[in-house]
């Protein structure tokens, strides 16, 4: 997909950054398209914050061309900053105000009006679950609370284009959903979202695309749906009544296998048709299976393949 550069959304085109000798960014292509919600995924040390902050209009790249809703952040930080909204992995909160404060504070720097500022702060603080601590401190909040504050303080001004990093770290399950949700619907009304993360499963229910990087540059660019699907190598999970004699048959078939635990023994297979074979071969063995699955999404598993863990 290509963005023209009058269009809304994210395009950054080769884009570099370095810190003092440590090449961090060197050379990341991210789109992102309105209505849908864009994963960035990589492990630790790729670069996505460093991407982040350029497209946030926080650091100013060496090289490369970007645009967020149509303006370039090194020129018109300001048209960019009024678009876009962004949550950064880490919050400096003011502790000593109260959350509603917090709101309201961030929607007065956005131009916002009294009775705008007053709506927006108790509609916000609503859907962040946040309405009984309102008018307590912000520093009592837990810090699952305080990330949900300071994602929807990233919604104040309504922002075409949202920017989020690592938004999940340290929610919870029911609140880890309820992102999930939150961001579709954002979507749904049009948004650009683009949002990184390590907790690929959450991305895989949320995201419409992923663009992995990986040592400062994009390594996959993919829609979801159409993720490689039993083609994969993967890691699967068995588990047999009879441990023992499970163990006996993989190693007959030269099948390499992890140490075997209470959930199973882990083995890597090159695909579905791999799995099939293995199965059928346990089966008749007369080895008692009793589960036999993929561990982790399909996410994962591209994930894996692309930064060369698999086998
Ligand atoms: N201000 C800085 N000064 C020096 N090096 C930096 C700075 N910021 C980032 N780096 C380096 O750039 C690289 C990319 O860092 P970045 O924070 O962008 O990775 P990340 O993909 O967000 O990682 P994580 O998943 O751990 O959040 C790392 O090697 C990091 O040490
Ligand atoms: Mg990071």
């Amino acid at each position: 997909m290509t963005l023209r550069p009058g269009d809304a959304g994210i395009a950054a085109t080769g884009v570099r950054r370095s810190f003092a000798g440590v090449d961090a960014v060197r050379g990341m292509d991210v789109h992102a398209a309105p209505g849908e919600v864009t994963g960035l995924v990589g492990p630790n040390g790729a670069g996505k914050t460093t991407l982040l902050l350029v497209l946030a209009t926080l650091l100013v790249p060496d090289g490369g061309s970007v645009r967020v809703a149509g303006h370039d952040p090194v020129t018109e930080p300001r048209a960019v900053r009024a678009r876009m909204g962004w949550s950064p992995d880490v919050f400096g909160l003011y502790e000593g105000v109260t959350a509603r404060e917090y709101l309201e504070f961030y929607a007065a720097a956005y131009g916002l009006d009294a009775a705008r500022r007053r709506r927006r702060a108790a509609a916000l603080l609503d859907q962040a679950r946040l309405g009984e601590f309102a008018d307590r401190p912000v520093g009592v909040l837990s810090r699952g609370q305080k990330q949900r504050l300071g994602l929807v303080r990233a919604l104040v001004h309504e922002p075409a284009v949202l920017l989020l990093d690592e938004p999940a770290s340290g929610l919870d399950p029911r609140s880890r959903v309820e992102l999930r949700e939150l961001l579709r619907e954002l979507a749904r009304a049009g948004t650009t979202v683009l949002v990184s993360s390590h907790v690929l499963s959450d991305l895989e229910e949320l995201a419409d695309r992923v663009v992995f990087v990986d040592a400062g540059r994009t390594v996959g660019d993919h829609r979801v749906a159409a993720l490689p699907r039993g083609t994969a190598w993967r890691p699967w999970r068995i588990r047999s009544l009879d441990p023992a004699a499970l163990l006996a048959v993989l190693d007959q078939a030269g099948v390499d296998h992890g140490e075997p635990g209470s959930g199973g023994v882990d083995v890597v297979l090159a695909g579905d048709e791999e799995a099939v074979d293995l199965l059928a071969m346990l089966v008749a063995a007369r080895v008692p299976v009793a589960a036999f699955q993929p561990v982790g999404g399909s996410l994962e598993a591209a994930f894996l393949s692309l930064t060369d863990q698999a086998p």
